[in-house]
């Protein structure tokens, strides 16, 4: 394959939500999954975020446990993976150079843009010591992009959300797994962000998927996890 094999990880609520209508990054994990996730993160060479997860939340996409942070050194690789983000443009204000997503490490931070970021934008991450990719398309091209992180040594990807970046992904056939953990409760709301958003599908374009593990949690919650055909 000439991109990494990748999985979507998200947490839902029954109803389907990965959010709020506030859209303020809602805890919907429980403490069995942040450690599920944690797993996972140790586990991957990179973890993708859309470009409003990115710069409403700036998240840390680091491995929260030192000693799963001493595994990956043990195994001669960085203690966190690559951490990646995407958006069509990154305006002046938009990211800080003390969030987290840029300070929280050590890792590497790779950003995937399109000419829509000004000149001035780009050298200000280049200066930070961010890894920038900038495409000449209306949003940034995520077949190219995939070929690139391959390139850089991204073997395995763990995309985190939003619905955005999740669907589009799915929609280009560009991920190998789902992995969701369905919370026990219940979100609503027309206009809060569910699991794969963007313009959708008609249902003779749906994207087929093989259900190959599930698991009935103590706190409630259910695990499932997917193959894409
Ligand atoms: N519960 C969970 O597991 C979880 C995880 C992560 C995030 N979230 C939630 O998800 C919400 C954010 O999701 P979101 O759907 O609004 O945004 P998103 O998926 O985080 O980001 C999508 C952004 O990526 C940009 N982009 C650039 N190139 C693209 C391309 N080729 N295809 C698709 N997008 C491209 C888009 O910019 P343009 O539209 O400007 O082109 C868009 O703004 C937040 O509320 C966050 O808390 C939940």
């Amino acid at each position: 394959m000439n991109r990494p094999y990748t999985f979507i990880n998200v947490a839902m609520t029954a109803d389907g939500k990965i959010d709020t209508f506030e859209r303020r990054g809602s805890a919907i994990s429980s403490k069995r999954d942040k450690e599920r996730v944690d797993q996972l993160r140790a586990a991957a060479d990179g973890i993708l975020v859309g470009g409003k997860t990115l710069l409403e939340e700036q998240p840390k996409l680091t491995v929260k446990s030192e000693a799963l942070r001493e595994e990956r050194v043990k195994r001669g690789v960085s203690p966190n993976p690559v951490k990646v983000g995407v958006a069509t443009s990154v305006a002046n204000a938009d990211i800080s150079p003390d969030s987290d997503f840029i300070k929280a490490g050590p890792a590497r931070v790779v950003i995937f843009t399109t000419s829509q970021t000004s000149i001035m934008k780009l050298e200000g991450l280049r200066a930070l010591g961010v890894e920038v990719f900038v495409h000449e398309s209306p949003r940034v091209d995520l077949n190219k992009m995939m070929v690139t992180l391959k390139q850089v040594g991204v073997d395995h990807l763990m995309v985190e959300g939003g619905g955005t970046i999740n669907f589009e992904l799915m929609r280009l056939r560009l991920v190998d797994e789902l992995m969701i953990y369905v919370a026990p409760m219940v979100f609503g709301g027309a206009h809060a962000p569910t699991l794969a958003d963007g313009l959708g599908l008609p249902r003779d374009a749906a994207i087929g998927m093989k259900l190959i593990d599930v698991e009935k949690w103590e706190d409630g919650g259910v695990f499932l996890r997917y193959k894409f055909s």
